[in-house]
């Protein structure tokens, strides 16, 4: 099988067999950041005993219909039907309430500097993602702008992302990957604003805010199409 992993794959495709390197799964939509944008994640294993089983595509969508059959379920009929789990509550659905779409809206109130920022990355996110932000463990996110069209492409925050609310929305959801939602929306923004200084695209001294992010350009913003294929719609 051949690695892909960061590999764009159509968006209508649920996922691309044997596209995952081992040790990764069938690729999932990222989510608002990159919409075009689907990634392999790592194989989900369950101990049986002493084997480890595999989750392949095809028990992801059986997983994924007995998902859907709970969800579907009026609240707390599905506990009371498999005899496991508990109705969400209110206050655990508001915490995954959180999502940031391309135009700001949903940025929460609050700010954070370059410099605070600088703090938080030196300290929760250089080591995956390097001291200028070229990558190691984690991805590049900074550098790589006018190579896009070139032989070897560099995505990055800077060169590829076309929103920076979304920036926001991605780290809030996931960031650090050790602690996802462990930072507070001041330290999101200051953190958001350190990788946007990296890239060139705010100054050293930048306050940024909900308003700030919505109306930053980002470089590559005019750079996607909408998809002509007609199967795609
Ligand atoms: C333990 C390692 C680790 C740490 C610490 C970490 N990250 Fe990540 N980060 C990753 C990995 C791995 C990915 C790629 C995830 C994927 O592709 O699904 C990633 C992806 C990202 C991306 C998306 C890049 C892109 O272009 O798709 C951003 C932005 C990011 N991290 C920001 C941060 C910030 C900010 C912090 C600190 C608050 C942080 N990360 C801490 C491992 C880490």
């Amino acid at each position: 099988m051949r690695a892909c992993r960061n590999q764009t794959i159509p968006a209508a495709a649920p996922y691309a067999p044997g596209c995952c390197s081992s040790g990764h799964d069938s690729a999932v939509d990222c989510g608002s950041a990159n919409r075009d944008h689907l990634r392999c994640v790592p194989v989900h294993c369950s101990s049986v005993g002493a084997a480890a089983v595999r989750f392949t595509p095809a028990r992801a969508a059986a997983a994924g219909l007995a998902l859907a059959a709970l969800f579907l379920a009026a609240p707390g009929a599905a506990a009371e039907k498999y005899g496991f789990g508990t109705p969400a509550t209110e206050a655990q659905i508001k915490s995954w309430d959180i999502n940031v779409f391309a135009d700001g809206s949903g940025l929460p109130s609050g700010s954070g500097t370059v410099m605070a920022g600088r703090d938080i990355y030196n300290a929760q996110c250089l080591s995956c993602h390097g001291a200028k932000g070229e990558g190691g463990i984690g991805d590049r996110l900074a550098g790589g702008q006018g190579t896009l069209a070139s032989a070897k492409p560099i995505k990055t925050v800077g060169s590829y992302w076309p929103y920076a609310p979304t920036l926001f929305d991605y780290i809030r959801r996931t960031m650090p990957i050790t602690a996802p939602q462990s930072l507070s929306n001041d330290e999101v923004y200051a953190v958001t604003a350190y990788i946007l200084f990296m890239n060139g695209l705010v100054q050293e001294n930048a306050d940024i805010d909900a308003n700030s992010l919505a109306h930053l350009k980002m470089p590559n913003h005019d750079g996607f199409v909408p998809d002509p294929r007609p199967d795609v719609k």
